[in-house]
């Protein structure tokens, strides 16, 4: 098929992957209102038109962290990446290495670790969850940094997971998955040998490093519902902080308050996230939320967004809305689904073709140009 954008890719992704893996990656919390929310809010922010200011040599590049990057995005943490790609973590990290930014690793990835810090030519970085056990949290932050993560990423909300109606549907949870998941497969037979046999193990590689022994996907359901601590607060990550001395960026922040608890805590950055509208359905999108809480906090920290991104213009939104970043989560995943590290590349290409036309037509030259003055 033809691909032009990242919608595009989504339809490439439901076409290759068995439906449980589609829809996982694909649905969101309850009736999927905030997730629809992300996307309408942000395509209803309108751009500010502007012509004949002299845009010659628009540059995407940005500085984060302070690190340089070719454009100002990161591939959010996203669980069981290789089981849409053969090994698709290590493909994702590699492509995003290719276009010069950075790669975030899930906990719960299938490729552990220190397969994937191996496989990328650049340094990556890693997403931890507030869990029970605190002995894989520690052991899982030693790894990481004996394998030169750099920033460290910490999602805080998720101290339950998310009502998802359609994994129930679909086989990735809910009565008879196994067999159900099985004959899906056997109607995706190229995903079936690439990935489902040539892709093996499909662990999750970092768990079973921790406990010893190898897990499987039923064990992911279990592991998510059993291990998320709803009795956490700031106050249990002070260990965390004085631990990991890289930078440090709380993802799942909705609200100013929590912003202003994430700077006294000594946060480097957060990420304004409804975790793309998969935990509680009926928040308020990010596009809304993003505002306040760059106004909040936004010199003490470095704001990154993320939620319902699917093209270069909503990347040049998200900006002008008040981040300094923006974490892709489901536009790479559909485009490595669809073609392994060759399609992250290609959507990121078609990104940065998207933020320079729209950066052209509003009159701005460089990332750090973008601010409220180009909406309208
Ligand atoms: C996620 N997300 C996520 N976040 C995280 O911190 N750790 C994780 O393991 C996962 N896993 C995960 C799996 C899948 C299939 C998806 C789609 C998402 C959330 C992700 O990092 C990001 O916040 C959202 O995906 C952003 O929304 P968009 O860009 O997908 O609309
Ligand atoms: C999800 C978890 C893994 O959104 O973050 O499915």
């Amino acid at each position: 098929m033809i691909i032009s954008s990242a919608y595009d890719y989504r339809e490439a992704a439901r076409r290759k992957l068995p439906r449980f893996l589609f829809d996982y990656i694909d649905g969101g919390a309850n009736a999927e209102h905030t997730m629809a929310a992300n996307q309408a809010d942000l395509a209803s922010i309108s751009l500010r038109q502007r012509v004949l200011r002299n845009v010659e040599g628009v540059s995407l590049e940005t500085s984060l962290f302070g690190l340089r990057q070719a454009m100002p995005v990161i591939l959010s943490p996203v669980g069981l990446t290789g089981m849409y790609a053969r090994r698709g973590e290590v493909q994702a990290a590699r492509a995003a290495a290719a276009k010069g930014v950075p790669y975030c690793l899930s906990t719960v990835s299938v490729c552990p670790i220190e397969e994937v810090a191996s496989g990328s030519p650049q340094p990556i970085w890693f997403q931890l969850y507030v869990l029970k056990d605190r002995g894989f949290m520690r052991n899982a932050l030693e790894r990481a940094q004996a394998a030169g993560v750099t920033h460290l990423v910490f999602t805080v909300d998720m101290p339950t997971p998310g009502s998802r109606y359609r994994d129930a549907h679909s086989g990735m949870s809910g009565p008879y998955a196994a067999p159900r998941r099985l004959l899906q497969a056997a109607t995706r037979p190229d995903w079936a040998i690439k990935v489902g046999l040539l892709g093996r193990p499909h662990d999750l590689g970092n768990i079973s490093a921790y406990r010893g022994k190898p897990t499987k996907l039923e064990d992911y359901i279990g592991w998510l519902a059993q291990n998320f601590d709803p009795s956490i607060s700031w106050h249990d990550l002070e260990w965390i902080r004085t631990f990991w001395k890289g930078p440090m960026i709380i993802k799942g922040i909705l609200d100013p308050q929590d912003a202003r608890d994430a700077v006294s805590f000594g946060a480097d950055g957060i990420v304004v996230s409804n975790h793309g509208g998969r935990q509680l359905d009926g928040v308020r999108s990010t596009a809304r939320a993003l505002p306040a809480i760059a106004d909040a906090v936004g010199s003490d920290l470095t704001v990154l967004a993320d939620s319902g991104v699917r093209s270069g213009l909503d990347v040049v939104r998200m900006l002008a809305l008040g981040a300094r970043g923006v974490l892709l989560g489901r536009a790479p995943i559909y485009a490595l689904a669809a073609d392994g590290q060759r399609g992250v590349e290609n959507v990121l290409d078609i990104f940065a073709k998207e933020m320079r036309v729209a950066m052209t037509l509003t009159g701005v030259t460089s990332i750090d140009q973008i601010d409220a003055s180009v909406l309208a």
